[in-house]
């Protein structure tokens, strides 16, 4: 007979052996520790070099045009915000992006929260690359290169993140409808960014949201660029743009990418019939295959409708 005692301690010991296994299975579930340490190091370097050039540029400040100087600050702004997720990430937790959100209790949560890290690895691999672009046509090598060099970095960080590529349902939310979603809000907090608090674009690397036909026209267009990003040449009002538009796939539900795009079709002129929650989710459906970003001219040739 075992003493009552000992069995309880022992029973308790047990127990806390199958909690941090558990733990630890949940981790290595998304990513080996080996995997993990890598992502690490390159995120240590890639901090290293940002430092670097937030250095540089606040040497040099007084001397660049003011589109690039407020790129700078949106772009410190994106850069905490991914640091939270990609924090999170690394400590397995779920963070406060898809709080309530029907996709955590369905036990995606960890690879939900990869996939939003990733997203914004590229967010922030578009936007350096974007300024290293606005530095060289000034002349400015060093800081050319050095955001250059970050925009690598995050790409190669982009993919060190398992199953990135897999196709991932977007986010349905029963409850959602699109007009009880504030657009002019979601609009601030996703793409304001680099768009401009008013939609107008910010210099010649980010393009207007107003009097774009890429919104206006049929409704899959707008949603597929929303669903899967934007990469490559791109004309907005006569003018030719070349950037990289992150996904938002794993970022917004279905009802609020409705809910944006609703509110800036109203900006244009003329009348667009609304956006729905099931339009979002039959074009997710009609490409749930698409990983890739869609060029200007993929997105002229197919239609919809
Ligand atoms: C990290 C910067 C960034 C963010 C954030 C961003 N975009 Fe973009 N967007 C771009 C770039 C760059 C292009 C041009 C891409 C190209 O050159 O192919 C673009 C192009 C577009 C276009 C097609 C061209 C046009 O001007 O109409 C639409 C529509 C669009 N974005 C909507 C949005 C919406 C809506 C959001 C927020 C949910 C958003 N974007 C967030 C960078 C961004």
């Amino acid at each position: 007979m075992v003493p009552f005692k000992q069995l309880k301690i022992s029973s308790g010991l047990i127990l806390l052996v199958i909690i941090l296994s558990s733990c630890q299975m949940g981790r290595s579930n998304y990513m080996s520790e080996e995997q993990r340490e890598q992502l690490q190091v390159a995120y240590d370097s890639l901090e290293s070099n940002y430092k670097m050039l937030l250095a540089n540029y606040e040497g040099t400040t007084d001397t660049l045009p003011s589109d690039l100087q407020s790129l700078y600050s949106q772009m410190q702004r994106m850069h905490s915000d991914m640091d939270v997720s990609h924090r999170q990430m690394m400590a397995g937790n779920m963070g406060r992006h898809m709080e309530g959100n029907k996709m955590m209790r369905q036990g995606m949560g960890i690879h939900m929260q990869g996939h939003m890290t990733g997203e914004w690895y590229s967010q922030m691999m578009g936007m350096h690359e974007q300024m290293a672009r606005m530095h060289q046509r000034m002349g400015q090598q060093n800081m050319a290169r050095m955001n250059r060099r970050l925009s690598e970095e995050y790409g190669k960080m982009r993919k060190m993140i398992p199953d990135l590529d897999e196709p991932s349902e977007i986010p349905f939310n029963e409850e959602g409808d699109p007009a009880l979603l504030n657009g002019e809000n979601l609009f601030s907090q996703n793409c304001a960014s680099c768009h401009g608090s008013n939609a107008e674009g910010i210099g010649n690397g980010f393009p207007p949201l107003v009097d774009s036909e890429w919104l206006t026209g049929d409704k899959s267009t707008p949603i597929r660029i929303l669903l899967h990003g934007l990469q490559g040449e791109i004309e907005v009002q006569g003018q030719t743009y070349q950037g990289i538009m992150p996904s938002f796939k794993a970022r917004l539900s279905a009802a609020e990418i409705a809910s944006i795009l609703n509110y800036l079709r109203a900006q244009n002129q003329g009348e667009y019939p609304a956006i729905t929650q099931d339009d979002v989710m039959q074009v997710s459906k009609n490409y749930s295959e698409r990983t890739r970003p869609w060029t200007a001219s993929e997105l002229q040739q197919t239609t919809d409708e």
